[in-house]
């Protein structure tokens, strides 16, 4: 069955626990937590995301997915480290010189591995970097705020990487990210996802577990 990421970027502080709460009700699989650093995008969430990442770890045990939006990668991963998320990802386009030793970094710390590309990435980029990572998590909106628009085109990247996946018999969840709603998540899970982030079309829905539910059937 589909897994469902809470992106908790569009929560609201005054309500942020309760709203926490009600998402772990709910049944989401993990928080999705989208680290900017005003650099790699123009937005910067550091300060909100440590604070809503320290604040799940205090109430929650839903494991959290680290989506590291930054330039300065390393930093961001020892930033985290102490919460012991279950994944850290970091996109393609932040450095593709030091990509393989911040993965090991990740992998070294027991924490499962993920890579992002952005939509006008190609997946063929990625394909030597698989057999040392846990995941991808594909963009199908440009990384920096949520409440977008899903790009249609960006679908048919899951499709070969799933066939790629399958091919080459690997290990290795796909993650799709951005503008995902009730319309167009059957699409998504019929190519192939194995996670969807879901954002604004979730913490905006009247009743999360309704939602969750009609998500993930
Ligand atoms: C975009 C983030 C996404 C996004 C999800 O930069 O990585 O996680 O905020 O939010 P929605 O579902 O509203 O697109
Ligand atoms: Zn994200």
């Amino acid at each position: 069955m589909i897994e469902i990421s809470a992106s908790i970027l569009s929560v609201q502080e005054e309500k942020s626990l309760k709203t926490f709460y009600n998402l772990e009700t709910a049944g989401i699989d993990y928080f999705h937590i989208d680290v900017m650093d005003g650099k790699f995008v123009e937005n910067n969430t550091e300060d909100i995301m440590r604070k809503y990442a320290m604040e799940i770890k205090h109430v929650s045990n839903i494991p959290l997915d680290v989506h590291l939006m930054v330039k300065s990668v390393r930093k961001y991963i020892d930033e985290y480290l102490d919460l012991q998320p279950k994944i850290i990802t970091i996109h393609y386009e932040s450095g593709k010189n030091n990509i393989l030793e911040n993965i090991r970094y990740i992998n070294e710390n027991n924490i499962k591995s993920g890579i992002s590309i952005k939509p006008n990435t190609e997946i063929e980029e990625i394909y030597e970097i698989l057999p040392y990572i846990h995941q991808v998590l594909i963009m199908t909106v440009e990384p920096g705020q949520g409440g977008q628009k899903l790009i249609e085109s960006t679908l048919e990247k899951i499709k070969k990487l799933k066939q790629y996946i399958k091919e080459k018999d690997l290990e290795i969840d796909i993650e799709v990210d951005g503008g995902i709603n009730l319309n167009n998540i059957e699409k998504i899970k019929r190519i192939g996802a194995d996670i969807v982030v879901c954002g604004t079309a979730l913490i905006n829905s009247e009743d999360y577990k309704e939602t969750v539910r009609k998500m993930k059937q």
